[in-house]
């Protein structure tokens, strides 16, 4: 029996050009380049020029997947743009995109699970492949965390950065086993318990107002590595897989002592952990595509791999996706 799959047919990636080191923010608050590196790994981040809005930075990292893929805008009838940090309310950044891009035809929209929505957009671009509906996806995570940083707070003004990362996903048939490539699975888990650990206090909604991010970072570190267990060996679990098959664990980069305790519990040697969080900071959910394509362009990971994506963020909202590329 032939499954539909997923197949991963490009990857690509846009950083702002602007650098901004740990020094140069302890010039703005009471922080220092070694208490940021100790604790988070982060030794710059990316931060967005003036002009550079959200849909810029997803439309340039959307032309690298395609220009990866071989593929044109025309080849493509699907966008899914993960943001945390859209240009507007509405319209929706998938449809600025998509204009940026040159489109007129297929579907374009956001979707929203902050840290965690590229993992999220992974599997919805997934479920509208496989269900015959669409044929060739771009999902893409993309942010301007600036613009939502009091950066006045040491405590989470050093932490963010700004960025994109797309990838294109193709419906093509597989075996339904492991071996197949493309998306293999995906696990979604959400509580709004814990919303008050990690929000932005401000929204058209409630408060008619864009807010800032404000984070009890303590707790969400507690949390986070949990959470990426569980998520991560239930997707071994579906394929039959074990943590011996993985070519590649590609995490959410929000801090390196997340990051390595993760794979420590999990059991993956750190030669297989892929790490961009000291040079991008915490992108949100532009933090995976940004890191997958990092570590394709350099060769690490190559067709046929076996590569877990996992991420937590607020909500709380987490997930993986086993991908074999
Ligand atoms: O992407 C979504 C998910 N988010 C995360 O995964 C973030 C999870 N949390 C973290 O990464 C870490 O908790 C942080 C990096 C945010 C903080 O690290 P920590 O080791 O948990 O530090 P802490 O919050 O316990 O703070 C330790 C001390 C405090 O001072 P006292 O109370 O011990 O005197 C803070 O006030 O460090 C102080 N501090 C700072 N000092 C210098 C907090 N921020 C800074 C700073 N520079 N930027």
């Amino acid at each position: 029996m032939t499954n539909i799959r997923s197949i991963i047919r490009g990857c690509g990636a846009f950083l702002p050009e602007r650098a901004v080191t740990n020094h140069e923010l302890a010039r703005r608050v009471d922080t220092s380049h070694e208490w940021i590196v100790q604790r988070t790994g982060i030794e710059q981040r990316h931060i967005a020029a003036e002009h550079e809005t959200t849909s810029i930075l997803g439309i340039k990292a959307a032309e690298a997947a395609l220009a990866n893929a071989g593929l044109t805008a025309k080849d493509i009838d699907l966008v899914v743009c993960a943001t945390s940090t859209p240009d507007y309310t509405f319209p929706s950044t998938a449809t600025l995109i998509q204009t940026g891009l040159g489109m007129t035809h297929g579907a374009a929209f956001d979707l929203q699970a902050v840290c965690t929505g590229f993992v999220y957009g992974v599997a919805t671009a997934d479920n509208f492949l496989r269900s015959g509906s669409h044929r060739r996806a771009l999902v893409i995570g993309a942010e301007t965390f600036s613009r939502i940083l009091d950066w006045n707070d040491r405590t989470t003004c050093v932490l963010f950065g700004d960025g994109a990362g797309a990838i294109v996903l193709e419906a093509g048939s597989g075996a339904g086993t492991s071996e197949d490539r493309g998306v293999l699975s995906t696990q979604l888990r959400s509580d709004g318990r814990y919303r008050d650990k990690l929000y932005v206090d401000g929204g058209p909604g409630s408060t008619r107002t864009t807010g800032v991010l404000k984070m009890e970072g303590r707790e969400v570190f507690r949390f986070a590595v949990g959470m990426v267990a569980d998520v991560v060996e239930a997707a071994f679990a579906a394929t039959g897989t074990t943590v011996e098959d993985l070519d590649w664990f590609v995490p959410h980069q929000a801090n390196k002592r997340i990051i390595t305790a993760s794979a420590e519990k999990l059991g993956i040697p750190l030669e297989k952990v892929v790490i961009t969080v000291d040079r991008h900071g915490n992108t949100s959910a532009a933090s995976i595509p940004l890191a997958l394509a990092t570590a394709q362009a350099d060769g690490r990971i190559k067709q046929g791999d076996l590569v877990m994506i996992e991420a937590i963020g607020g909500g709380f909202t987490w997930g993986s996706a086993l991908l074999r590329w």
